[in-house]
């Protein structure tokens, strides 16, 4: 991974087709986000949330297919950009437990979807979790799964996914906590809710919304189907002639959706000089088409040969697995899911080692163990005499060269434990930074390293 990208990441439930609404606030300008030269963009198809709401499998199945192809007709460069099913990773669910496992009860009690889900209950005089099932409970945790394997910095969403961002960071800090010996595992991902993007009325002039029955289609009943819908906006009564208000007016917030500054100018000027409705309806339709017009094009060649899709979705999920396999390798190690090779300190004998670093021996004494991560390299652990992880060691490629400086960091005094800025301290060995750790463990480590 380049390390000044900023890894930007997103999903989208596959529970229905993309509307007019969708493509303007959520598609198009993640793929616009996507071209900038910092950025380096995660996509994906949410479709294991699908499930939590969604049990008509040819529902989902159609879904999956009709997302995928609007993004790639819409322009997303699959080759710069990660573009994946959620459904390909089987690395997700495996951390998805991983995470359930460290996640409070409690926390998920919490969270606005379950709580509205039990007030409704509530209100119709059933028990409170009345058809609520766990996939909807853990919801949260699955979508912390899909942003802290991937350590994504930003991840653009609408409003209401705020609180599941904020559930995401608490899992992790706490997986940190729990896990992260003397460095983090993972990166705390911020909520990024864009203001400035448009969020677009319906036909009704309520937000554009599947479940308000208002949407304008995207590409699906190609322009005829547009004409229709935009043919259906609710206008006030106002005659051809009659000085109609711009602002305010549905019709010419979608407008300004799709025209530049100047277009949208000449467009407000000819409606307060008298434009018919009808008329301005067709200009409308026009706009919106000059844009969709030739993605949909692809969008139909694309649907036509659905084989297209399913290799483009395949490379992606090689990319995505090949992004992340390291890194879970060192979370199962992180855990105690780890090769029966390297479960066995190689060098204080056949002690084995539990998650906690606990000694299942007789003797407890501060120790080291040595490790090997899954990308080949060594490390250290230090051990306090209770089994509390202090240190982790840096990653060497020789092992000799590890263990000589291990030995080293024996006869060191506390003075060799430098601070540095951010609360943490390294210890240097021969002029070289063999680990880090916390500030408050300084005097454990000391007496640790004393007794050995
Ligand atoms: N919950 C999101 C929504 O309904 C979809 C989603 C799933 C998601 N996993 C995610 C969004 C991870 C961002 C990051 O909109």
């Amino acid at each position: 991974m380049n390390t000044n990208k900023v890894r930007v990441l997103t999903g989208i439930t596959t529970s229905g087709t993309p509307h007019l609404g969708n493509y303007a606030g959520a598609i198009r300008p993640a793929i616009e986000a996507s071209t900038h030269a910092e950025v380096d963009a995660f996509f994906f198809l949410a479709d294991y949330h699908a499930l939590v709401k969604c049990d008509d499998p040819a529902r989902v199945a159609r879904s999956r297919v009709e997302i995928a192809a609007t993004w790639i007709a819409a322009g997303l460069d699959t080759d710069r950009v990660t573009f994946y099913r959620q459904s390909d990773i089987p690395e997700i669910p495996e951390l998805c437990w991983m995470l359930t496992c460290v996640t409070a009860k409690g926390l998920m009690n919490r969270a606005h979807a379950y709580k509205a889900s039990v007030d409704a209950n509530a209100a119709r005089g059933q028990e409170p979790d009345d058809g609520i099932n766990m996939g909807l409970f853990s919801y949260p945790i699955l979508m912390a799964a899909d942003i802290l394997i991937f350590n994504a910095h930003k991840v653009p969403v609408g409003r209401d996914q705020i609180q599941h961002l904020e559930m995401a960071r608490d899992i992790a800090q706490r997986f940190n906590y729990l896990y992260g010996g003397s460095g983090d595992l993972f990166v705390l991902p911020e909520v990024q809710v864009d203001e400035s993007v448009a969020t677009l009325p319906g036909l009704d002039g309520r937000k554009m919304s599947k479940s308000y029955d208002n949407t304008i289609p995207l590409f699906e009943g190609g322009r005829a189907a547009l004409e229709r819908a935009v043919a259906q906006i609710v206008t006030d009564s106002r005659q051809p002639g009659e000085p109609k208000q711009a602002e305010g007016s549905h019709l010419f917030t979608l407008y300004q959706a799709f025209a530049t500054s100047a277009e949208v100018a000449r467009f407000k000027a000819q409606l307060e000089a008298g434009l018919a409705w009808g008329d301005a309806k067709k200009m409308l339709a026009d706009r919106i088409e000059a844009q969709i017009g030739p993605m949909r094009a692809r969008y139909a060649e694309l649907m036509a040969h659905p084989q297209q899709i399913e290799d483009i979705l395949q490379a992606g999920a090689r990319k995505a697995r090949q992004e992340i396999l390291p890194f879970m390798g060192r979370l199962r190690m992180a855990v105690g899911l780890r090769s029966a090779a390297v479960s066995v300190p190689a060098d204080t004998g056949a002690q084995a080692v539990d998650a906690t670093g606990a000694a299942s021996g007789k003797e407890k004494q501060a120790r080291w163990v040595s490790f090997r991560e899954t990308d080949g390299r060594f490390r250290q652990r230090l051990f306090a005499a209770d089994g509390r992880a202090l240190l982790l060691t840096e990653a060497f490629d020789d092992p000799k060269a590890l263990h000589a400086l291990v030995r080293a960091a024996a006869h060191l005094d506390p003075t060799s434990l430098l601070a540095d800025a951010d609360g943490m301290v390294s210890l240097v060995v021969d002029g070289r930074c063999l680990a880090r750790a916390h500030k408050d463990d300084v005097a454990d480590i000391s007496a640790a390293l004393a007794q050995l």
